[in-house]
């Protein structure tokens, strides 16, 4: 059975992404904030293990590692994204376009015990937009 990742899977994409995987019979790993509160992530059906993950915690992605040590993951989809409403550059910066690099570090083992070796990053111009006002 093929198996998937998918970093951010609470809502939006990410939740549509582990839907349909999980419906077209994959095991999916899905990471939430809030797997005590998985919301529609629960709800979905199929072979669904959830995981705790706050991508700028290095614990929570030394645990998830641990979880995967033993599997091979085919395709791995780092989807969790901010957009800049709100929140300070630099905490952007981190979630948008370091966390993907660092998370994949971490489950770079479990990916290449896979043959496909996919790796999906999600990316967004504010993981691109270098704003030159600033400077
Ligand atoms: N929708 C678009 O039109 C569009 C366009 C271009 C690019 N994208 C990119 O596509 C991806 C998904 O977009 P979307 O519209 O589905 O976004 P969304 O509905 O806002 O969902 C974002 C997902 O990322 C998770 N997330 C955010 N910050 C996180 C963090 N620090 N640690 C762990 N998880 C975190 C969220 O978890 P919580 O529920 O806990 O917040 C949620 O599961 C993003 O990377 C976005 O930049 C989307």
């Amino acid at each position: 059975m093929p198996t998937a990742m998918i970093i951010g899977a609470s809502r939006g994409i990410g939740l549509e992404l582990a839907r349909q995987y999980a419906a077209d019979g994959w095991r999916v790993h899905a990471t939430t904030r809030t797997p005590t509160q998985p919301g529609k992530l629960g709800a979905l059906t199929g072979d669904l293990v959830l995981h705790e993950l706050e991508v700028c915690r290095a614990d929570h992605l030394a645990a998830l590692a641990t979880a995967v040590a033993q599997e091979g993951i085919d395709v791995l989809i780092h989807n969790a994204g901010v957009s800049d409403r709100g929140l300070r550059r630099d905490v952007v910066m981190r979630i948008n376009a370091e966390a993907p690099l660092v998370v994949t570090q971490a489950l770079l083992p479990a990916l290449l015990r896979s043959t496909p070796k996919r790796l999906v990053l999600m990316s967004s111009q504010l993981g691109a937009r270098c704003d030159h006002s600033a400077s």
